[in-house]
């Protein structure tokens, strides 16, 4: 296997970042990821997939595992629905765009997420009404500590919003190496509820769509409010939008009427994070090459040479203003490595 010694990570995270690994593999089977785990010589290693949801704050002081198992198969099948089995290492979007090919269903709101499939389960990825849980049947990984192929099915994935085992009790403990994910054949499920969604398909004139047309209006409203990170480094979302509580949602309503809101359930409200930052003043706004997108505040920006130091400056002056100003805490969405 090839081990290559302090190496550039700036290809491989998507805010673009200056950052160096003290060592580097590719890892393209599953023997040769036991073999990896086994090596006593790098006895820190560290995952990375896409490096889509990541901000390297300083070097990576480890081996670092570059996940690029490939592959996709039928594993189950009948007239209705199909279950397949995605390697980790396969993009995100092209599988969505492999199931459209293929006329399956239930993947379509989730086009044009930027990373792997390895990853999607870790922060359970949604969009447009739509989550990762929502089709997911089970993922194996493999436990660090044993070198062994372990299942989680979708309740031991314990899922929430941008939230699963992996982000808790399993942090760090495993390597997703495959997703099973369940999609229809026929009758497919139709998500077209999310406001943004109706909109495109209105000015389409499209009244009843295809699995293949909510793609695309998915597709055309990420395209005009998110950045194309090989245009501008960024990784989507860098917050997680703040879950209140009604008393704390009744009292900002009254000051600010415009206040957009999701209703959780009786007691809670989740406030879009990208609202809050803007009220702020901080959308467009740019400090050096750090930044935050003039579009959608969620999103910070690497206007070319900003370091992980300085986007994290941006991300904690984000979170203080956001709280003095409303006393409310945002806490990042993206893995930020410190
Ligand atoms: N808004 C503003 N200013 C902004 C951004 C948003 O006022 O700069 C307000 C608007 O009122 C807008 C509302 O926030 O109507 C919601 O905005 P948007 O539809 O863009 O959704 P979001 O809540 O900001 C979430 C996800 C996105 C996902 C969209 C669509 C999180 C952290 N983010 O954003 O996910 O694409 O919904 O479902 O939940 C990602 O995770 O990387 C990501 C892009």
């Amino acid at each position: 296997m090839n081990i290559q010694e302090n190496i550039s990570l700036k290809n491989h995270n998507t805010f673009g970042i200056e950052a160096k690994a003290k060592a580097f593999v590719e890892i393209n089977g599953l023997a040769q990821l036991q073999k990896v785990l086994e090596l006593k010589a790098y006895p820190n290693k560290f995952i990375l997939s896409g490096g889509s949801n990541i901000l390297l704050a300083k070097d990576v002081d480890a081996l670092v595992m570059h996940i690029n198992l490939k592959g996709i198969s039928v594993v189950e099948e009948n007239e209705d629905e199909v279950v397949l089995k995605v390697m980790a290492g396969e993009n995100w979007h092209d599988l969505v765009l492999w199931t459209l090919e293929k006329g399956y269903g239930g993947l379509e709101n989730l086009s044009l997420i930027p990373g792997n499939v390895g990853t999607a389960p870790i922060q359970n990825i949604g969009a447009y009404g739509v989550e990762l849980k929502d089709v997911f049947e089970s993922c194996a990984a493999m436990e660090i500590a044993a070198g062994e192929l372990i299942a989680f099915d979708n309740d031991a994935c314990k899922f929430g919003y941008r939230d699963s085992i992996f982000k808790n009790e399993a942090k760090g403990k495993y390597i997703i190496t495959s997703v099973s994910l369940k999609l229809t054949k026929k009758n497919h499920t139709l998500n077209t509820g999310y406001g943004a969604i109706e909109d495109e398909l209105k000015k389409n004139e499209i009244v009843y769509p295809t699995i293949r047309d909510i793609s695309n209006a998915v597709i055309a409203i990420r395209q005009s409010k998110l950045p194309d990170p090989k245009e501008i480094g960024n990784s989507g979302s860098f917050f997680k939008n703040p879950i209140i509580s009604k008393k704390t949602y009744q009292k900002l309503k009254k000051e600010k009427p415009d206040l957009p809101s999701y209703k959780v359930d009786e007691d809670h409200y989740k406030i879009p994070a990208g609202w809050l930052i803007e009220q702020c003043g901080f959308k467009g706004k740019r400090f050096g090459d750090a930044g935050v997108h003039e579009k959608q505040a969620l999103v910070l920006v690497n206007h070319g040479n900003a370091s992980g130091e300085e986007l994290l400056k941006l991300a904690e002056q984000i979170q203080n203003t956001v709280s003095q100003r409303f006393k409310i805490q945002i806490s990042p969405e993206v893995n930020v490595i410190k």
